[in-house]
């Protein structure tokens, strides 16, 4: 993974609200204590004391959350110490998410009117808010969680014009008993970790989280788009992905993070395949505290995402400078996959490099056309010199007159052959995902 040499401005954005989300974790455990109890004085930092409580409840909605899954879908936020402790610790890591989605996109909602689905206390929201958004409508089953993005995001006694604010509605709806989402249009929907947790362990869970999502872009402004983030867990990240292929195929173009209109080649490839960010971060506190009492090892934020845009609006995808590429462009399928030799003309790369046993560096790389295993060998100075070896998820490159190679037993059925990196081969790095 490439780290960051210095906290970007994803990470100054976010510490710039971490007092708040401290002060009012503070402020709701004074109150649910007799004793009043002082605060400590210092901002971010917690107390020994308090990282122990805080701590403890995380362990809770952590091993609920992605171990067991026992809390997905139970109204774990109305709980105060895990609503605290989400706060604390998942709060963070949902807006850097979100917000290292919407840097991808190269989407700047200024004056943007955006629904947050299953928003929790707001992380998502708090992203857009960030990028310039100036509404924002907030929907969650837990009106504690509502209570609390409300205070995050609106304060009491802040002029929302004077303080350059969004103005801010909260709606209590259990999203799997209503299907009447507010009306739209929206330039953005987006729902952050939510749509696993909705209809869980049902049957049918696809069909009515499609649905779900299908209303969510009826509610889009033409120009507007949905973004869905979830775990990457491989269940979760699958059944994502699996929601992206559905919702595609009835028309709805794929913004990002994606090259590619078609299925995902990830889910075909088997059944312990899938696709996911994965972006470096230094946690500040109170995350890293709260991680290292916990036992959890956080050293990035991961995420199974895409972006959508209304069906028929002609969306066409986001170029990471903005560039809406015209809906007039020839479908990406048609694009010539050789041209210049085997390779891309463009590419994520959508894995972690693996050393395989013949010593070579080798990536998954995913374009239009499919998704295809490149490698070099480890000592391969070429390769070397064009950054081959530094390449990061979800980097977007290009690649020409590079070499195929024998298909190995690593290679799923129906996918193309690997390409090895060659004495004629040519990378470019179009672009680097964005850091936090
Ligand atoms: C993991 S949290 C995600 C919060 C926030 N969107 C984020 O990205 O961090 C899942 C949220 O979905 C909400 N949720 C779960 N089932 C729901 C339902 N049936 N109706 C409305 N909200 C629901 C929960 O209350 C919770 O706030």
């Amino acid at each position: 993974m490439n780290k960051p040499s210095r906290p970007g401005p994803l990470a100054l954005a976010l510490e710039s609200r971490l007092p708040g989300l401290v002060e009012l974790w503070r402020a709701e455990r004074c109150l649910r204590r007799e004793s009043g109890g002082r605060r400590p004085a210092q901002a971010a930092r917690l107390s020994p004391a308090e990282l122990e409580a805080a701590g403890a409840a995380l362990l809770r909605l952590q091993r609920g959350l992605t171990g067991d899954r026992g809390l997905a879908g139970a109204p774990y936020m109305e709980e105060a110490d895990l609503l605290g402790a989400y706060l604390l610790y998942y709060w963070p890591v949902s807006y850097l998410e979100t917000a290292l989605a919407l840097a991808t996109l190269g989407r700047r909602p200024a004056a943007a009117r955006v629904l947050d689905l299953g928003s929790g206390p707001g992380p998502a929201a708090a992203a857009f808010a960030d990028s310039g958004a100036d509404e924002l409508v907030l929907v969650d089953g837990s009106g504690r969680a509502l209570e609390l993005a409300a205070r995050l995001l609106a304060p009491a006694g802040a002029s929302t014009h004077e303080a350059g604010r969004p103005s801010l509605t909260t709606r209590r709806l259990d999203l799997q008993a209503s299907p009447d989402l507010p009306d739209g249009p929206f330039d953005a929907v987006v729902i952050g970790h939510a749509v696993n947790e909705l209809w869980k362990g049902q049957a049918d869970r696809l069909e009515r989280r499609e649905a779900l999502l299908a209303a969510a872009l009826d509610r889009l402004a033409p120009a507007g788009f949905l973004l869905v983030l979830e775990p990457a867990l491989l269940l979760t990240s699958r059944e994502a992905l699996t929601l992206r292929d559905r919702l595609a195929s009835r028309g709805a173009p794929v913004l990002g993070p994606c090259l590619r209109q078609g299925p995902c080649p990830a889910l075909r490839a088997g059944p312990g395949q899938t696709c996911h960010g994965e972006y470096p971060w230094s946690p500040p506190e109170p995350v890293a505290g709260l991680a290292a009492r916990a036992g959890l090892d956080r050293v990035s934020v991961k995420a199974t995402w895409f972006a959508l845009g209304k069906p028929g609006a002609g969306g066409g995808r986001v170029g990471a400078l903005g560039d809406t590429a015209a809906a007039a462009a020839p479908p990406p399928e048609a694009a010539a996959p050789d041209a210049g030799g085997p390779g891309f003309p463009e590419a994520l790369v959508v894995s972690e490099p693996m050393l395989n046993k013949a010593g070579r560096i080798r990536y998954q790389v995913c374009g239009a056309e499919g998704r295809r295993a490149v490698s070099a060998a480890k000592d391969d100075e070429k390769a070397r010199a064009a950054g081959f070896f530094g390449l990061g998820r979800y980097d977007r490159i290009r690649l020409s007159r590079a070499e195929p190679r024998g298909a190995g037993p690593e290679v799923a059925a129906g996918e193309a052959r690997p390409l090895g990196f060659g004495p004629g081969t040519v990378l470019d790095i179009l672009d680097r995902a964005p850091t936090i």
